[in-house]
């Protein structure tokens, strides 16, 4: 690209000489500002001199590596996007590095484009970076968990990984059983991220047939097909700056998976019965409820599509393994309930403890329509356990009982003792009524019979926050 007006800077670090000036050179004639460097020990003193908008560091290096060029970055220049290079072979190293904050990767060899395409998008990151302040940042955070009820140890551990996967386009692979979230995760990385002004779109693989999903993210041009007869962005194209989402991605053909794959390698995409390609700038987020890795080694999922959509991986746990989010969560949802249609509906404290007893094997989803239609049923205002007539009664022999985390749930899993039920009911109670008197501690103590200094040991013995 000749008279090229590119501008940044670059840090080019590389034990081998070779390599090393031939990307420099390359880097420079694209018009970047570069520096190289062979070794950590001298890209660290180059990097506390001065800053660079991009680290782009090779990752086998001795005696330290990439990883270890990409903590050094991190900690010395926070804003400073590291992109590694790799060896074919070595997919997985560069994905771990991107799983420690990394902005991308590239394999070598490297065709010229496909570098500076790269090393563009990180320079525009960084540019980005240092014009957001802080309260901005911490604005977008608070409202993009805000939507994710939760206050289990998984549901917090998850809000924080979102929050970091939120600052990196890298794709994200959201996994999870029916139900549990999914798509809210992917809405959060949206809104927290720098993309949230742009839109977020989202597709369901399981609902289309594949031609149908062939032209709807792709588009089309007018007379590509019977029926066609006008040309038409697909959703690619719609969702252009912001956030594509694409659900079910298991649910898909290898046909449809090899097209998918160019368009992130490549950036850009066909319409149907088109030869022009067209640049799309969209953020992948991809779910499943399916085991992708089986479905990998089945052949009925590309292994190089799976590496490049699963960057970052975020696992949405299952209801049974958070059940102390379930009086929260129904609150929520009664709340909201209330809220459309005017009723003051409230659960009792036996109704809370009745949910709490159940597995969920519909997840959030089950326990959201429970709550609407036991709200909607009733011509009391409490709620009672009758109410909820799925669950069994919670007598002990047969009911499911509180799931422990890693262990089976199923029948013939090991009752809870009396300990941990009491401690789960109480969890119970001080959730609702916190939640119930909109977290005024003087009337929660009133409420429950109990005095204030009680109630806060209570609370913090839980680990409950206002
Ligand atoms: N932590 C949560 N806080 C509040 N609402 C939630 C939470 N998790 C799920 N929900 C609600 O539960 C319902 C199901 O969530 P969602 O559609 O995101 O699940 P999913 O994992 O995508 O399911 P599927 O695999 O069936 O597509 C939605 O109405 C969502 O708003
Ligand atoms: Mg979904």
């Amino acid at each position: 690209m000749e008279g090229s007006t590119r501008s940044g800077s670059v840090l080019v670090v590389d034990d081998q000489k070779n390599m090393r000036t031939t990307t420099a050179l390359l880097l420079r004639d694209e018009g970047y500002e570069v520096a190289d460097a062979a070794s950590v020990e001298e890209a660290v003193v180059l990097l506390a001199a001065r800053p660079f908008d991009v680290v782009l560091t090779d990752l086998q290096m001795e005696p330290h590596d990439g990883l270890e060029m990409l903590r050094r970055a991190n900690s010395i220049a926070p804003s400073t996007q590291v992109i590694v290079m790799t060896a074919y072979g070595t997919i997985e190293s560069a994905v771990e590095a991107m799983r420690r904050g990394a902005f991308d990767y590239v394999a070598k060899p490297f065709k010229v484009p496909e570098l500076t395409i790269r090393v563009e998008k990180a320079v525009e990151r960084r540019r980005l970076l240092s014009q957001v302040s802080l309260f901005a940042e911490d604005f977008r955070r608070l409202h993009g968990l805000h939507s994710i009820v939760g206050q289990s140890e998984l549901m917090r551990r998850l809000g924080q990984q979102i929050a970091r996967a939120a600052t990196s386009d890298a794709t994200v692979l959201i996994l999870g059983e029916s139900g549990t979230g999914k798509e809210l995760v992917a809405r959060a990385l949206h809104a927290l991220s720098k993309r949230c002004d742009k839109p977020f779109v989202a597709v369901n693989c399981a609902a289309m047939t594949e031609t149908l999903l062939d032209s709807e993210l792709f588009g089309h041009a007018k007379g590509a097909f019977t029926g066609a007869i006008k040309a038409r962005r697909g959703l690619f194209e719609e969702a252009d700056g912001g956030t594509l989402f694409i659900d079910e991605v298991t649910e898909t053909t290898l046909a449809f998976q090899a097209k998918l794959l160019r368009a992130i390698q490549e950036h850009e995409i066909r319409r149907i019965g088109e030869s022009q390609p067209v640049k799309v700038d969209v953020r992948l987020v991809t779910a499943t409820n399916q085991d992708l890795q089986r479905a990998v080694s089945e052949r009925r999922f590309r292994e190089d599509l799976y590496y490049r959509l699963a960057v970052v991986p975020l696992k949405v746990p299952p209801q049974r393994e958070r059940l102390e989010d379930v009086p929260l969560l129904a609150q929520h949802f009664l709340n909201r309930y209330n809220t459309r249609s005017g009723m003051r509906r409230r659960l009792s404290a036996d109704a809370v403890r009745h949910l709490c007893s159940w597995s969920y094997p519909g997840n959030v989803r089950e326990l959201e329509n429970a709550i609407e239609r036991a709200a909607a049923l009733t011509d009391c205002d409490e709620l009672a356990p009758r109410d909820f007539p799925f669950v069994p009664a919670a007598n002990g022999v047969g009911a499911p009982g509180l799931a422990f985390p890693g262990l089976p749930t199923a029948d013939g899993s090991p009752p809870p003792s009396l300990e941990d039920t009491l401690a789960s009911a109480e969890k119970g109670a001080l959730v609702t009524a916190l939640a119930r008197n909109e977290n005024d501690l003087l009337m929660v103590a009133r409420e429950l019979g109990i005095s204030s200094t009680t109630l806060w040991r209570k609370m913090k013995r839980h680990k409950l926050t206002r």
